[in-house]
């Protein structure tokens, strides 16, 4: 293919892809693309000292570096030693407890602020599968308390499923699709959407039982690489979401898809054990 012609194909393409673009977001108005804003992705930067029960896993020899942090994964702190997480960020390590650390306050992770806890045991849901990412929920107990207050776990009642429902995720991943880590905390509200739309991106993916999405159709705004784990707060205020995956990050019409919470409810309150307060009812 000549310089000239080739030059054409991919100019239309690119008005092909505008096209279908208008096609499939003709309902959300303006064909505009969506800002690309580097952040979680599309979101701003936030503190733990407004979201203390934000925690980061780290590393402790280096061998599951992200980044040169060695943060890996997000977690939610569910009771003061407790902190629940994805099966994927721990199944490898299951049995190897002091390759992971938890840092608790640590806004900026380049700095020593706040406290880092070593792990005593990682629980991984026994019905935890790979392929179909189902059950991704794991519980890591750490070797001490946290001064930092937990947060509370939705049941299938929970306001915060309601499709259209503003939700927050937050975590120090990749800013965008194939981008760079953030060292600074960062959160992004995002909608929760229906199980007809989540099932409509992800045909063969999504199982309405284990998971439960969240974002909008035009893209720009998701979760991505490095905020596994981390929390997807309803707008009740209690953890309804465990980040999980998603097709690239921020693509239109290809939602986050997080662990639905209030599916594993039970199995996750028999491993937060006595004296927590996300256990309290
Ligand atoms: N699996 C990713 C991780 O380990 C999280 C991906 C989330 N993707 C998304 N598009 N929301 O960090």
């Amino acid at each position: 293919m000549s310089k000239g012609s080739r030059r054409f194909a991919l100019l239309a393409g690119v008005v092909a892809v505008a096209a279908a673009s208008v096609a499939t977001t003709a309902a959300t108005a303006a064909a505009a693309p969506p800002p690309v804003t580097p952040f979680v992705v599309g979101g701003e930067d936030t503190t733990t000292q407004e979201n203390p029960f934000v925690v980061a896993l780290l590393s402790a020899d280096g061998q599951r570096l992200q980044d040169t942090r060695g943060q890996f994964c997000g977690g939610t702190l569910a009771a003061k030693n407790k902190v629940v997480t994805a099966a994927h960020c721990t199944v490898d390590i299951k049995d190897r407890p002091d390759q992971v650390q938890v840092a608790i306050g640590r806004t900026k992770l380049s700095t020593e602020e706040g406290q880092v806890l070593k792990v005593k045991a990682i629980w991984v849901h026994e019905q935890y599968d790979a392929d179909k990412t189902t059950a991704d929920v794991s519980v890591l107990t750490l070797e001490g308390d946290s001064d930092a207050k937990p947060m509370e776990l939705a049941d299938t009642s929970d306001e915060g499923y309601t499709p259209g429902a503003e939700a927050v995720a937050l975590g120090w991943g990749l800013t965008s699709d194939n981008g760079e880590p953030s060292d600074t905390l960062k959160k992004v509200t995002l909608p929760v959407t229906s199980d007809e739309a989540c099932k409509t991106a992800y045909p063969d993916g999504y199982v309405a039982e284990a998971h439960v999405c969240a974002g909008v159709q035009e893209g720009g705004k998701d979760t991505c690489q490095g905020d596994s784990g981390g929390p997807l707060v309803g707008s009740g205020g209690k953890l309804i979401g465990i980040v999980s995956w998603g097709e690239g990050c921020a693509q239109p019409g290809k939602y986050g898809v997080y662990s639905r919470v209030s599916t594993y409810l039970e199995d996750i309150k028999k491993q937060l054990g006595d004296g927590s307060e996300g256990q309290r009812r």
